[in-house]
C-alpha cells in the first residue's frame, strides 16, 4: 500500500511539473546500470535547484554524485558563467553520471572529480575554486563532521549549505539506536550548533524514499 505522501508526491509532481524527460530519463539510466535508488526524491531534487537559482549561485559544490541527479537539478541553476564541482568516489557512478550530465546540456559547467572526497576537497583550490555559493553535502554520513569542517574552508558570507539525511527516520533523537552513522550525524549538528559563523535550521520530509530530512545554513 502506498503511503499518502506518495500520492501527495504525484500530485505536485504534476501539478508543479517536477519531473521532465531528461530527470526520468536520469532515473532510468541508473536504474539500468543497477545503481542504488538513493536519489534525492524528484520534489527535492527541485527544490534544490530553487534554492540555488533564489541564491543565484555562480559556484556549486557537491559532496556525493551518485548518477548525477541532483547535480543536474542544481546545475541548470547555474548561470551562463556558473560551474559545479561534484565528488564521487565509486567510478561506476561517476560514468553514469557524467553521461547523465553530458546528456542534459550540462558537460561545460558541471565536472565530476573522482575519489574520496576527503582526498578531492584539499585539492579543489588548485583546480581553481576558491569559494562556492552553493554547497550540498549528500555522500557517507561518517564523513559529514570532515565535509563541514572542509566546506567552511570554501565558504563566504552567504554561502548556503544543504545536507541530506540528517533524520534517518527519526533515529537522529533515538539513544538507543544502533544505526552506527547517527553518532556522526549528531558530531556534524554539534558542530554547526557550536559555530558562530552558520544559522541553520533542520527541516523533516516524507515523501518516496520515506522520512528523512535536510539541514539548511548559511554562512554568516
Ligand atoms: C546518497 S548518494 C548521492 C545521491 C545524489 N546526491 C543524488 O541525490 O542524486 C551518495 C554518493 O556518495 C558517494 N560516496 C560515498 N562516500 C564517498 C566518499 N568518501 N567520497 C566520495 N563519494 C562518496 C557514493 O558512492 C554515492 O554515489
Amino acid at each position: 500500500m502506498k503511503d499518502t505522501w506518495e500520492d501527495v508526491d504525484e500530485y505536485f509532481d504534476d501539478k508543479l511539473h517536477v519531473s521532465d524527460e531528461i530527470t526520468e530519463s536520469i532515473l532510468e539510466k541508473n536504474e539500468a546500470n543497477g545503481l542504488p535508488a538513493i536519489e534525492v526524491a524528484g520534489a527535492h531534487g527541485k527544490m534544490l535547484y530553487l534554492m540555488a537559482k533564489m541564491k543565484n549561485a555562480k559556484t556549486i559544490l557537491e559532496i556525493g554524485t551518485h548518477g548525477g541527479f541532483s547535480s543536474v537539478w542544481l546545475g541548470r541553476a547555474l548561470s551562463e558563467d556558473g560551474q559545479m564541482a561534484t565528488l564521487e568516489f565509486n567510478a561506476a557512478h561517476a560514468d553514469v553520471a557524467e553521461e547523465n550530465i553530458f546528456n542534459a546540456g550540462l558537460a561545460d559547467k558541471v565536472k565530476v572529480y573522482r575519489g574520496s572526497a576527503l582526498d578531492t576537497l584539499p585539492s579543489l583550490m588548485e583546480k581553481g575554486y576558491r569559494h562556492f555559493d552553493f554547497v550540498f553535502i549528500d555522500a557517507d554520513k561518517e564523513n559529514y563532521p570532515a565535509y563541514i569542517r572542509w566546506v567552511l574552508e570554501f565558504s563566504k558570507t552567504g554561502t548556503v549549505i544543504v545536507a541530506d539525511n540528517v533524520v534517518r527516520n527519526g533515529r537522529v533523537v533515538d539513544d538507543e539506536t544502533e544505526e552506527a552513522q547517527v553518532p556522526y550525524i549528531r558530531e556534524f549538528i554539534d558542530i554547526i550548533s557550536n559555530d558562530p559563523r552558520i544559522e541553520a535550521t533542520a527541516l523533516q520530509t516524507v515523501s518516496g524514499k520515506g522520512y528523512d530530512g535536510f539541514l539548511i545554513g548559511v554562512v554568516r
